[in-house]
């Protein structure tokens, strides 16, 4: 708790170009949050760096991330929004947490699984360890929900294990983290293969949406979007793609399926994914232009970033000094 709120942490990497189905199924939820809970939103950059990134573009893609989030809605005054490499306590408490997490819980990991197959030229301790730091991102903050997609819900599992380990030995030192689950953001699937989840990092551009897409690249990858030939307009498993296509539509104009359904009864394919496509750049238009405007104001953004990481900073490192303490490390002389 932090006041009388209840402290949420999330990150994102800022590899690869960010997608619609990021900005519907994440980050546009995180905005209403702020009222609610004591929000951390972190650009997770030393994540990133286990894989090989050039250096010049990272640093540009985290920059651009961070400006999107404000772009999107979170306010930097209610939400703490900055660079993980900016607060030195996150390195800190994954050494820690590192000497409490078994090599045979990690060799579990999914994620590690398909990423060591992905770059086997170059499977780094770091990429193991990967799941450590993100459980000291959590726990530095002692956040009581973590809002993530299935995909991390094992990492997530694995932090509550090493909090649970560490509590046991030290007393309560950490806040149990849970899943976030609230309204959920609609799950956005992939334009060329419904059956998978639209990704960043598809080798298909006409497969995703990408948040910085212009309207006309938007309007042509609806278009060309895999459908069926049943020919009817129907919200249901059955038809994949068209189930898709009034997801998307649904999530940018706040209607039901209902009423969509009902909206494009005795329609073609065709005006549903022209109707999609329009209803993507009347949300993307918008929030390109803050993204463009927010871009040029460097000394705000430089403002943000250094007041925001300061906060975190001091935040975090109540939790880290406790940490210290209990494994032992000597105190500190006052400075
Ligand atoms: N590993 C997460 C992902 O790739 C990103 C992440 C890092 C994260 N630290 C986190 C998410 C802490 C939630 C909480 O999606």
């Amino acid at each position: 708790m932090i006041g009388d709120k209840k402290v949420l942490f999330s990150g994102m990497q800022a590899t690869g170009n960010l997608t619609l189905g990021n900005y519907l199924g994440a980050l546009k939820n995180w905005v209403s949050l702020s009222d609610e809970y004591e929000c951390f939103y972190s650009v997770v950059d030393m994540h990133s760096i286990t894989v090989r990134q050039d250096p010049a573009t990272l640093r540009a893609r985290a920059r651009a991330l961070l400006t999107l989030y404000i772009a999107a809605g979170l306010d930097p005054e209610k939400n703490c929004i900055y660079y993980q490499s900016h607060v030195s306590g996150h390195a800190e408490l994954a050494w820690i947490l590192n000497c409490f997490t078994y090599m045979g819980e990690l060799n579990r990991m999914t994620q590690f699984k398909d990423k060591s197959a992905k770059h086997a030229d170059n499977i780094n301790a770091g990429l193991f360890t990967y799941p450590v730091l993100m459980a000291a991102d959590i726990l530095l903050y002692q956040a009581d929900v973590v809002p993530v997609g299935i995909d991390q819900m094992q990492h997530l599992e694995l932090t509550r294990d090493i909090a649970q380990r560490f509590n046991a030995i030290y007393g309560d030192v950490f806040t149990i983290p849970e899943a976030y689950i609230g309204k959920v953001g609609a799950k956005i699937m992939s334009l060329q293969d419904p059956s998978k989840k639209m990704s960043k990092s598809d080798e298909n551009p006409n497969a995703s949406i990408y948040l910085m897409d212009d309207a006309d690249t938007i309007r042509r990858k609806c278009k060309r979007a895999v459908t069926d030939s049943e020919g009817v307009i129907l919200y249901r498993e059955e038809q994949p793609g068209i189930k898709n296509l009034l997801d998307i539509y649904c999530a940018c104009t706040g209607k039901t399926p209902e009423e969509a359904v009902k909206e494009f009864d005795g329609c073609g394919y065709g005006q549903l994914k022209e109707a999609v496509g329009e209803a993507v750049v009347s949300v993307l238009s918008p929030l390109q232009e803050r993204v463009k405007e927010l871009s040029k104001d460097k000394a705000y953004l430089d403002g943000v970033i250094r007041s925001n990481a300061e906060k975190a900073q001091y935040i975090s490192n109540k939790t880290l000094r406790k940490v210290q303490k209990k494994v032992g490390f000597p105190e500190r002389p006052r400075q």
